[in-house]
């Protein structure tokens, strides 16, 4: 079997100071992502969702353990290596998306390469190709205030992917999005994953999102409570899903 893009090993993060309230947020986490899988994290609210993909994503720092991201320990490093292996190997989709409006899509698109000091002329043939791939090649000179939220996603998506990241992270992506737009962002990343062979770890507390991944991790209270993977239809995937978080209500209200 080919290495997994994310081994996550033993991890553990403590915030606050010793001598100070300290809190244990992620307990002995393990787990990986194989190469072009597309999964899910999902648990209550303060379950340690979003610590997980800040220490993952090189933002936040882990207390012990290791985190490897195609193969490199990035818990080794240092400071300005990670923000470089950050620019290189992971790419992001927002909540909000975060679209430049005073850039045109194709400057949007092209950000990540820019921010590298990849030369004009390397860029435009990649901007392009991811441009083609999500199928916004038309509106490439178009500024984000003239285009719909369904074109926003594609040109946030197309970003997160121009500089063939290892893996996409991305934090609640569909939370501002009605069902509409959600459902159609969820297909772009299906897209990304089945036609790109992309890496995707999406955090999200909406069931029917979660239902698009391959495999579920359920963590409750800085730990792995479960995992669940999709071999039926969606929508039996999605019940499956429904049922995992209806025992995290139950033993909330045992507490
Ligand atoms: N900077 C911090 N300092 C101290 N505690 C923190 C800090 N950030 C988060 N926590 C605590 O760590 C726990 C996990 O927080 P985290 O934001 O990872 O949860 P989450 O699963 O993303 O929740 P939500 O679903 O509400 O976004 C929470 O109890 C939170 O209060
Ligand atoms: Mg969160």
């Amino acid at each position: 079997m080919s290495q997994p893009v994310l081994h996550v090993n033993h991890l553990n993060k403590v915030y606050g100071k010793k001598n100070e309230n300290q809190f244990h947020a992620l307990k002995d986490v393990s787990f990986d992502i194989e190469s072009g899988e597309f999964v899910g994290i999902m648990g209550p609210s303060g379950a340690g969702k979003t610590t997980l993909l800040n220490v993952i994503s090189t933002l936040d720092q882990s207390s012990s353990g290791t985190i490897e991201i195609a193969g490199t320990n990035i818990t080794a490093m240092k400071q300005n290596q990670l923000a470089d292996f950050r620019s290189e190997q992971l790419g992001f989709i927002f909540q909000d998306f975060n679209l430049l409006e005073n850039l045109t899509v194709y400057e949007n698109i092209a950000l990540p390469l820019s921010l590298k000091g990849v030369s004009t002329r390397h860029i435009k043939p990649s901007v392009m190709n991811v441009a083609q791939k999500l199928g916004i090649e038309k509106i490439i000179d178009k500024y984000p205030i003239t285009i719909s939220g369904g074109q926003k996603q594609r040109v946030a998506a197309a970003r997160a992917l121009v500089h063939e990241p290892a893996m996409i992270l991305a934090d609640e992506p569909t939370g501002a999005l009605d069902s509409k737009n959600a459902k159609s962002l969820m297909e772009t990343l299906v897209h990304l994953n089945e036609k790109l062979n992309t890496s995707i770890m999406l955090v999200t507390h909406d069931p029917l999102s979660a239902s698009y991944c391959q495999r579920i991790l359920f963590i409750q209270d800085g730990q792995l409570y479960k995992e669940i993977h999709r071999n039926t239809t969606r929508n039996s995937f999605h019940q499956e899903i429904l049922d995992v978080l209806a025992e995290f209500a139950t033993s909330n209200e045992l507490e």
